[in-house]
């Protein structure tokens, strides 16, 4: 039976089994999406991260049977949020990753970056499990709920990431976004993936989220014969009624307008790494 809890969180109250795979580096030749990364120096990362992977089910189905590009991937990401923090004179020393599933970005902090300490979170405590169970121990991996609200003191954290959270949170948007300023210190950035009407626009059979959403049943309510949709937000509820139950799209002058008000947004970048779309905020000195 479920426990009240599952209805904020997700598996609080089943026992995970996992079996896990080997470290990164036994799937590099064997990985059909190597490529994708060709632009990644990933060789003396991969010697660091001896840690296992998790296996496809545990991930979030990420990257399918390809392994090596499910960790490159997250590589890749960290990469990205460094890069970013540089542009905008920001010095790194601590970090959240809200919503980390079993440690796609995490990991790479914690072997790449030990000196920035680094924290992750999640609804789902089978994901925080398999992290604090096998991931190293310079990590802070905790199992938080679909309430606004995180033990993190206020003012604290230079860097938080949600990568691909937003996309499922149809409730308490705002009160999300204002926890995670409250969190960050003056200066302070946060990395947040989104769908936008864009993003229906962009896609084509190729991409995750086209199945879900040709097929979703209230399709035709919802969009119109261009794939727009009318109001501010999208959202397509494809299984019962508990959080993280849903695929959400913003329109993008939405964003602007309202996420404004709580932090400045100092960019929308499209499609970055590849299928959504990244708002970087930053917390006013
Ligand atoms: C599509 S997965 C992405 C996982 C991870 N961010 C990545 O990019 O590999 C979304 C994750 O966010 C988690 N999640 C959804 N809503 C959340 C919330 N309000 N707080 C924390 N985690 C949440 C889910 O349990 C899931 O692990």
């Amino acid at each position: 039976m479920d426990a009240w809890e599952d209805y904020i969180t997700i598996k609080t109250s089943s026992e995970p089994k996992f079996e896990n795979l080997g470290p990164a580096s036994e799937y590099l030749a064997s990985d059909q999406r190597k490529d994708l990364w060709n632009d990644l120096d990933y060789n003396s990362a991969l010697a660091r991260d001896i840690y296992p992977l998790p296996v496809t089910k545990d991930r979030e189905g990420y990257y399918g049977t390809d392994h090596f590009s499910y960790w490159a991937s997250g590589l890749k990401d960290t990469l990205l949020q460094l890069e970013m923090a540089r542009k905008y004179n920001q010095t790194i020393s601590s970090y959240l990753d809200l919503g980390c599933a079993s440690g796609r970005v995490i990991r790479h902090f914690a072997t790449q970056f030990p000196n920035i300490k680094t924290f992750g979170c999640d609804i789902n405590r089978h994901h925080t499990e398999w992290c604090n169970l096998f991931l190293p121990k310079n990590l802070t991996v905790f199992n938080n709920s679909s309430i606004p609200s995180l033990p993190i003191s206020s003012s604290s954290l230079c860097l938080i990431s949600a990568y691909s959270v937003f996309t499922h949170i149809e409730a308490m948007e705002t009160a999300w976004i204002m926890e995670i300023v409250r969190i960050l210190r003056p200066g302070g950035l946060a990395w947040i993936t989104v769908s936008t009407q864009e993003t229906l626009h962009d896609m084509n059979e190729h991409w995750p989220l086209w199945r879900p959403i040709m097929n979703h049943p209230d399709k035709d309510k919802i969009l119109d014969e261009k794939r727009s949709f009318s109001g501010n937000r999208a959202v397509f509820r494809y299984r019962g009624d508990r959080s993280y139950s849903s695929n959400t799209f913003y329109k993008a002058d939405y964003i602007r307008k309202v996420w404004s008000r709580f932090a400045d947004i100092l960019e929308i970048r499209r499609r970055c790494p590849q299928f959504q779309d990244v708002v970087i905020l930053q917390k006013p000195y």
